[in-house]
């Protein structure tokens, strides 16, 4: 079994040493790793608790079923960084109280609107998020080889997440220009919260 075939559309080259190289101002390497790590487990308990918001409506509708799927698997993800958070004594957060109300009512707003509404929401976060992963891992080195694997590996599964509210036509949802606007607006101004704070 091959045991690395994970996109690396932006990583090409083999970084050695994390955060290398460094310009001045730049985070040291540890610093530079314990905000990733934050900022992860903050998005994914997000991510989490907008597909929570979005079950409260659409659970037992159509598009239910694949709802719960695209759970599971942000729940999946969380289990990992609220591990990674503890071994390696990252302080979370503390603003994952916002997250939990804010994150919820964002999947259960746009639930409110439509199954087609609640799946430009799940493109616009998810569009964020690979983003967000893609650079994180051009981050990496070879010093960090295991969480640049994870890294990589949600980022696939973002994207698929991605690419199910795509083909659950989130793009025919009125007015999805502005709403994925607002959207991607919010998710980046909380990973930079989540990150600093
Ligand atoms: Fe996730
Ligand atoms: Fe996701």
């Amino acid at each position: 079994m091959s045991a690395r075939k994970t996109t690396q559309r932006k990583t090409t080259r083999r970084r050695e040493t994390t955060g290398e190289p460094r310009l001045p101002g730049d985070l040291g390497r540890d610093a530079l790793v314990a905000r990733m790590i934050r900022v992860d487990q903050a998005g994914e308990y997000g991510a989490r608790r907008i597909y929570e918001g979005q079950l409260a409506v659409l659970g037992n509708g159509p598009s239910g079923e694949t709802i719960r799927h695209m759970h599971e698997q942000e729940l999946r993800h969380l289990e990992t960084f609220d591990a990674l958070l503890a071994e390696r004594r990252v302080r979370p957060t503390a603003l994952q109280p916002l997250w939990h109300v804010a994150g919820f009512a964002l999947g259960a707003a746009t639930a409110l609107m439509g199954e087609r509404a609640a799946m430009a929401c799940t493109v616009a976060v998810e569009e964020v998020i690979d983003d967000h992963y893609a650079r994180q891992a051009e981050q990496l080195g070879g010093d960090e080889a295991a969480l640049k694997e994870t890294i990589e590996e949600f980022r696939a599964t973002e994207a698929e997440h991605r690419d199910i509210g795509l083909e659950h036509e989130a793009e025919l949802t009125p007015g999805y220009p502005v709403l994925t606007g607002l959207i991607k607006a919010g998710s980046r101004a909380a990973i930079w919260l989540s990150e600093r704070i």
